[in-house]
């Protein structure tokens, strides 16, 4: 893996993701991540994922740590709330070409996994092309992205 230790990532977890995010805590900081813990910080079966996962959004957005991880059992209850803060280009990734194209033409910032569903090395696998990726920004993509935010401005009204 590239390193790329002045980018802070986000991660975060409910009860059904805490396991797999504690795994891909140590694997980012072996591989010289600077990670930023969201929580949960202790496995807790009645948790919510939006606890955790709009506090991490709302960092992504604002650009406080560059693209967050985060994850719930399935990883569509993460994926569902991250994509109610405005900016935030999140996606439930269960294969390799979709982790770095998600980035690529989508410009996407939080990849969401599910820790009952993707397994350890997959996951590390997919996290990692995800966060060495980057938005390629021609314009069919910028203008696709503004057509979204467009209607987050309007949301806004
Ligand atoms: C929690 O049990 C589970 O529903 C949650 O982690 C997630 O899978 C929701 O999408």
């Amino acid at each position: 893996m590239s390193k790329e230790p002045l980018k802070k990532i986000g991660i975060c977890a409910d009860h059904g993701g805490f396991e797999l995010k504690e795994k891909i805590k140590s694997f980012l900081k072996k591989n010289h991540f600077e990670l930023v813990d969201f929580g949960a910080m202790e496995l807790d079966e009645t948790d919510d994922y939006p606890d955790f996962v709009i506090p991490l959004a709302k960092a992504v957005a604002a650009n406080e740590v560059f693209r967050g991880i985060a994850i719930c059992g399935s990883g569509v209850g993460a994926c569902v709330a991250a994509n109610k803060v405005s900016g935030i280009k999140a996606a439930l990734i269960t294969d390799y070409f979709s982790a770095h194209q998600g980035v690529e033409d989508d410009d996407m910032n939080i990849i969401c996994l599910g820790g009952r569903v993707t397994g350890y090395a997959a996951s590390e696998e997919y996290v990692e092309v995800f966060l060495n990726a980057k938005f390629i920004g021609a314009e069919r993509h910028l203008r696709r992205l503004r057509k979204i935010q467009k209607l987050e401005l309007k949301n806004r009204e």
